[in-house]
């Protein structure tokens, strides 16, 4: 028998909890008075609001989609352009984002939230990785989540040709364009046993802007929330 418990207004749900959670304990790893690097999605979110909390804790963001853009300056955060930054040689000290698998090599699939390509540029940008998980994306090997890949609208149907040449199924995210103008597949089926490798094939072939997979560049420390608090993981 399912039961359905009915949440008062302003609680959260237990998976949010988490989420919330293992995103405040992510300010402890903010540089004070530093530009940080902000990813996107609903752990994110916690994040900027938690930062919002905060001001003057950091003196600006760069960010990695639309979506967080508007969060961040709703809350009166100063949203840097990246060319800015990295042209004047401004620090960014660290890179906050969620993922929706990640590995014991801190490994990881992201882009459900489609901004894989400009979360992986702000965060080869920053010098430090910091995940924010909660337990149920912890896996021993990445592959059950569906791998999304970006790719160039024309080149959808060649690169779901070579997908299904790696073993696996892609399918079309058709209700999505992502901020760059792209279409997303996610690719369901793989066992991504050399995350590396098949990083660094799919990144070669024409049309692919950027595959889902944070392989080559993992995550440097991940915060793993649960029920029993939260966690540090290391390489
Ligand atoms: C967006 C992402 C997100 O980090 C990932 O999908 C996790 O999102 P959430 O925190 O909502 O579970 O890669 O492109």
């Amino acid at each position: 028998m399912t039961t359905h418990s009915t949440l008062a207004a302003g609680e959260l749900s237990p998976a949010d909890a988490l989420k919330r959670e293992v995103a405040r304990a992510a300010l402890a790893e903010v540089v004070p008075g530093e530009i940080i690097g902000v990813g996107t999605g609903s752990t994110v979110n916690f994040f900027i609001e938690a930062l919002g909390e905060k001001p003057g804790l950091v003196s600006a963001a760069v960010s990695s989609s639309l979506a967080s853009t508007a969060r961040l300056q709703a809350l009166g955060i100063e949203v840097l352009d990246l060319n800015e930054v990295v042209a004047q040689g401004r620090r960014l000290p660290v890179y906050v984002d969620g993922a929706d698998e990640i590995n014991p090599a801190l490994q990881m699939i992201k882009g459900g939230g489609a901004a894989l390509t400009r979360e992986k540029i702000v965060a080869a940008a920053c010098e430090r990785f910091v995940c924010i998980v909660d337990q149920s994306k912890v896996v021993q090997v990445l592959g059950r989540f569906a791998l999304p890949v970006e790719v160039i609208p024309m080149a959808r149907a060649s690169i779901e040709k070579r997908l299904r040449g790696l073993g696996g199924e892609p399918r079309w995210r058709e209700a999505v364009v992502t901020d760059n103008g792209n279409h997303i597949l996610d690719v369901s089926g793989l066992h991504i046993t050399d995350a590396a490798a098949m990083e660094t094939a799919i990144n070669q072939w024409p049309g692919v802007v950027a595959v889902g997979l944070f392989a080559l560049e993992g995550a440097d420390l991940a915060l793993v929330g649960s029920s029993s608090g939260v966690t540090r993981l290391t390489k």
